[in-house]
């Protein structure tokens, strides 16, 4: 009997000092990874073009043997005890442009002091990918945009920033798209000493803070419980697989949808001159409708649905790391909507993103009372319907046919269907067996 005791007890405090080991490893290794940031090979072969139009050299990684190969066991111990990805989650919120996916990024980068929240950190690879034709080539992009995110996940910037123009210097910046949209990046730990006379472009609202320093928001973001990214740049889910295999993350990948249709209404408001072929033609114009555009709408479109497509027949990478979301649910149930993608990222929802949401989609208060959330955002949602010629629906229900169909968008017959407000174009549609 007693000896039996004295093994368990013996067992237990194995147990406890192994935790509390790799506890340790996993801070050194993070540690060290940030330290030698430099180090992390930039593929220069592949990324030669960045050089270029930089016309400056990103200095080769060293080759430290040494320390390589202790990063690699570091990181190889860890992996196996599952140490560094226990509950902590990587969320990829990814959706193309108009969907709404800033304000639903939001959910996130208003979680708090646990998530570290980045708002398109791919702009700057896309900007210096994009080749003179004024397009991207797909392949190099696609990779690009896997590498940088796989990196970004785990908070090391050294890839990101070799996309910077001008490129940093000693890590800091001034030139970072849109810092203040991820308040991870205004807050106290990654703000330095506010610099006269240096001109940013895009500098924090919520306190006064010098050039960005990419070593301190890889620090901060060390200290974080969870990471989210959110993009419109990745075209195919699958191109990031790699990233759903990578034992040291836990990726959860949040697909965001919106009806093609109001897609294009909301790109026709803001891109006003270039649709104005579009708007005479609707309007009995007889030149005909820029093809390029068209191909293009269609090339959005099937690549939606074939992400969708991937990720709702499940495979096994993928399996539980897969959520589609419609725009129109969120706007018009948005705290549901909210609390079941944090149940989806298995991270609790905290009572800021409750308020933020609260504030930021309720209707104005008028005399009468209050207009409900739902009511108003209904509203919202269904306002596209009023501005989109009859006709350039068609267009869109003929080439996006299949991906309305796949979200259950209602296709419209007459002009008097499209702006009649009784009928709805939603579909009830549930997606995910959570
Ligand atoms: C590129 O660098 C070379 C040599 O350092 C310099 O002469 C040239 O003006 C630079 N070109 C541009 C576009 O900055
Ligand atoms: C870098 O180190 C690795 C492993 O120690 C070695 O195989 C390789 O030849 C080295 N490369 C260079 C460029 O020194
Ligand atoms: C890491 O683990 C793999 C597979 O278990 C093993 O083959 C490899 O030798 C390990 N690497 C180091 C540096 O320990
Ligand atoms: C696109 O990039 C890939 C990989 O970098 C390359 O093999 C391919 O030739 C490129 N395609 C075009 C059309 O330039
Ligand atoms: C950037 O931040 C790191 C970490 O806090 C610090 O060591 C470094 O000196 C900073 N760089 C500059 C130029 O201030
Ligand atoms: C609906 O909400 C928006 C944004 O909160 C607000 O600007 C608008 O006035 C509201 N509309 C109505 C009818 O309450």
């Amino acid at each position: 009997m007693r000896i039996k005791y004295t093994i368990s007890i013996v067992f237990f405090v194995a147990l406890v000092i192994i935790e509390k080991e790799n506890n340790i490893i996993s801070r050194v290794s993070d540690k060290l990874t940030l330290k030698q940031t430099p180090q992390t090979p930039l593929q220069p072969s592949s990324f030669s073009h960045i050089l270029q139009k930089h016309n400056a050299s990103i200095t080769p990684p060293k080759n430290n043997s040494a320390f390589t190969l202790m990063k690699r066991r570091l990181e190889n111990y860890s992996e196996h005890q599952e140490v560094r990805t226990r509950g902590r989650k990587h969320i990829l919120l990814l959706a193309t442009t108009r969907t709404g996916s800033s304000f639903v990024g939001e959910f996130f980068n208003q979680q708090g002091d646990n998530m570290f929240y980045l708002f398109e950190p791919l702009w700057h690879v896309e900007k210096m990918l994009t080749l003179d034709t004024g397009g991207t080539n797909a392949t190099a992009s696609a990779k690009a945009y896997r590498d940088v995110l796989q990196q970004l996940l785990l908070c090391d910037f050294s890839l990101m920033e070799s996309f910077i123009d001008p490129l940093p210097v000693d890590h800091i910046t001034t030139a970072l798209f849109r810092r203040e949209s991820s308040s991870s990046l205004c807050e106290e730990s990654v703000c330095s000493p506010f610099v006269k006379g240096v001109f940013e472009r895009y500098h924090c609202r919520t306190r006064r803070c010098g050039p960005l320093n990419l070593t301190m928001a890889s620090l901060s973001c060390l200290q974080k419980e969870h990471r989210a990214i959110k993009s419109v740049r990745v075209r195919q889910l699958e191109t990031l697989r790699p990233l759903a295999e990578d034992p040291r993350l836990d990726v959860k990948f949040i697909q965001l949808v919106r009806d093609p249709r109001a897609v294009l209404a909301s790109r026709m408001v803001a891109f006003a001159a270039k649709y104005k072929n579009w708007k005479e033609w609707a309007a009995g114009g007889d030149i005909p409708i820029d093809d390029d555009e068209v191909r293009k709408l269609k090339g959005n479109c099937d690549n939606i649905k074939m992400s969708a497509e991937i990720g709702l027949r499940r495979p096994q990478w993928l399996r539980g790391r897969y959520m589609l979301v419609r725009y129109e649910d969120i706007a018009r149930f948005p705290m549901r909507k909210a609390a079941e993608m944090y149940r989806f990222a298995g991270i609790p929802f905290t009572p800021q993103v409750k308020s933020w949401i609260l504030k930021n989609t309720q209707a104005s208060k008028d005399t009468s009372g209050v207009y409900s959330t739902q009511k108003n955002s209904s509203e919202q949602v269904e306002k596209w319907r009023f501005s989109i010629p009859f006709k350039i629906a068609q267009v869109v229900q003929k080439v996006c046919g299949p991906t309305l169909k796949l979200f259950g968008y209602k296709f419209v017959s007459s002009e008097e269907m499209l702006t009649d407000k009784s009928v709805s174009l939603i579909e009830n549609k549930v997606f995910n067996v959570l």
